[in-house]
């Protein structure tokens, strides 16, 4: 069976790194606020990875931070997987795969799993995915999540607080965000013994939610 967060992968396929870049400024993501406040908590010689690299807004983030540890990004779009591979073949590893079965050659202190990232996936797969994160985590590795916050309007259609959907000329988008109790519990069974919460804006003045799930 199909999973959801497959299902959403076209959208990636089409969407090109401009109309990408553009949907970031609209987010207030370009000036990566979300990713300020996520590395209050990581040390410069870290092994980040970040989940959905997309056009690598998170990758540059980190050159801007003069990061020292390796970086590893995974991207299942291949057109996308195409741009990261020529813009950072010196400064990550890209691996194009899918996160659900991917694995790295060595475990990381840090996954980044930014802007909605997570909410690509139906409930089960979320919860899925996070126990896989965990095996791919150091003993005291930190997991990062950020989903819009909870009841805050976004430019889906919002069929109720947590299901929505993004129609697009790219294809549909059909997202799940969790709650906190959903978040806390997904930590819980994947072995995680801390969950830390930031609410915080955009640029654009979006609300959103971060947690890390701390080891
Ligand atoms: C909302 S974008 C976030 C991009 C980037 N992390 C950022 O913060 O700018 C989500 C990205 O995750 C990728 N993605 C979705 N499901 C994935 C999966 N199962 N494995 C790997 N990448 C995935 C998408 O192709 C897309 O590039």
């Amino acid at each position: 069976m199909t999973r959801t967060n497959e299902k959403n992968f076209p959208f990636y396929k089409k969407i090109g790194v401009p109309t990408f870049e553009n949907l970031a400024q609209q987010g207030g993501f370009d000036t990566y606020v979300d990713l300020q406040n996520a590395y209050r908590y990581i040390q410069s010689g870290e092994i980040v990875l970040e989940i959905g690299a997309g056009y690598g807004r998170c990758i540059d983030f980190l050159i801007h931070k003069g990061h020292k540890g390796t970086i590893y990004a995974i991207e299942q779009s291949a057109e996308l997987c195409e741009h990261l591979r020529e813009k950072y073949k010196d400064i990550a590893v890209i691996i194009e795969g899918d996160i659900y079965q991917s694995y790295l050659p060595e475990r990381v202190d840090s996954a980044l799993w930014m802007w909605s990232g997570i909410i690509d996936f139906a409930p089960d797969e979320q919860a899925h995915t996070i126990k896989h994160l965990a095996d791919l985590l150091k003993e005291k590795g930190k997991l990062f999540i950020d989903i819009p916050r909870l009841g805050a309007q976004t430019i889906a259609i919002h069929q109720d607080n947590q299901h929505i959907t993004m129609k697009t000329d790219f294809g549909v988008m059909e997202c799940y965000i969790p709650t906190t109790v959903e978040v806390q519990s997904y930590a819980h069974a994947a072995g995680f013994n801390r969950v830390d919460e930031i609410n915080y804006e955009t640029s654009t003045a979006k609300k959103r939610t971060m947690y890390i799930l701390l080891k």
